[in-house]
């Protein structure tokens, strides 16, 4: 799976769905420092201004290019297709290929664009991506039993509800319960074939 031949690049009806790039800063930037302070328990908090350096951003997208380049994650940045403004990310981490072929799903967008429909639109193409393009057989996501918008996202997007797992991540200094979603390309009518060995 070489992440340069893939079609990293998507579009829906609103959203361009995309990699960071150099030229980006000043947008990624931007959207940091006007987004709203934290509006629930989920939302990250304002990054501090000495975060969203010029030298921050350079390292951040050398990271995620090394993270696509070992198939070990894909981070993409959400624009709007109007003004072409960054209004959150997904990413599908936590690759596991062999016999598993599953990744990881999450999504975050900026507290100032919630609530218009977008994480949905940009979450279903990215899924898209997953099974389609990367070949993955499995998609997985764990979210709180109380994150609302986050659960009804799962729920448009054809998420399959698993189960409660108990005690999954250490949040907020507790260990927290989260609930497994999940979809696999079948769900979607796709038949799974095992990617080509490299020879
Ligand atoms: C979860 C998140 C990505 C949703 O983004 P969004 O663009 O607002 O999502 P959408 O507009 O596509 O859908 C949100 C849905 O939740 C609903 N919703 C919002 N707040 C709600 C609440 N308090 N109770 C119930 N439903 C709620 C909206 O009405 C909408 O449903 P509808 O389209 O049926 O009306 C966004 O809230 C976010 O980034 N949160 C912080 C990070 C996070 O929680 N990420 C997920 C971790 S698992």
């Amino acid at each position: 799976m070489k992440s340069t031949t893939l079609p990293l690049f998507k579009q829906t009806p609103r959203l361009i769905i995309r990699p960071l790039e150099l030229h980006d800063y000043e947008n990624w930037s931007q959207a940091f420092s006007s987004m709203r302070p934290p509006q629930s328990a989920w939302d990250e908090t304002n990054w501090v201004l000495s975060e969203l350096t010029k030298a921050k951003f350079k390292e951040k997208i050398k990271k995620e290019l090394h993270l696509r380049v070992t198939d070990s994650a894909y981070e993409f940045a959400v624009f709007r297709k109007d003004d072409g403004i960054l209004i959150g990310h997904i990413s599908i981490d936590l690759i596991r290929r062999g016999f598993h072929q599953s990744g990881h799903l999450g999504y975050r967008i900026f507290n100032n664009f919630w609530g218009e429909g977008y994480a949905t639109e940009a979450c279903a193409a990215v899924l898209k991506f997953a099974f389609k393009e990367l070949k993955l057989h499995r998609l997985e996501a764990f979210i709180e039993p109380d994150n609302k918008p986050s659960l009804k996202v799962a729920k448009k997007i054809k998420l399959r509800k698993e189960g409660l797992s108990l005690r999954r991540v250490f949040y907020r200094k507790k260990w927290i319960d989260l609930i497994a979603f999940a979809a696999t390309c079948e769900d979607f009518g796709i038949k799974y074939k095992f990617p080509q060995k490299k020879k």
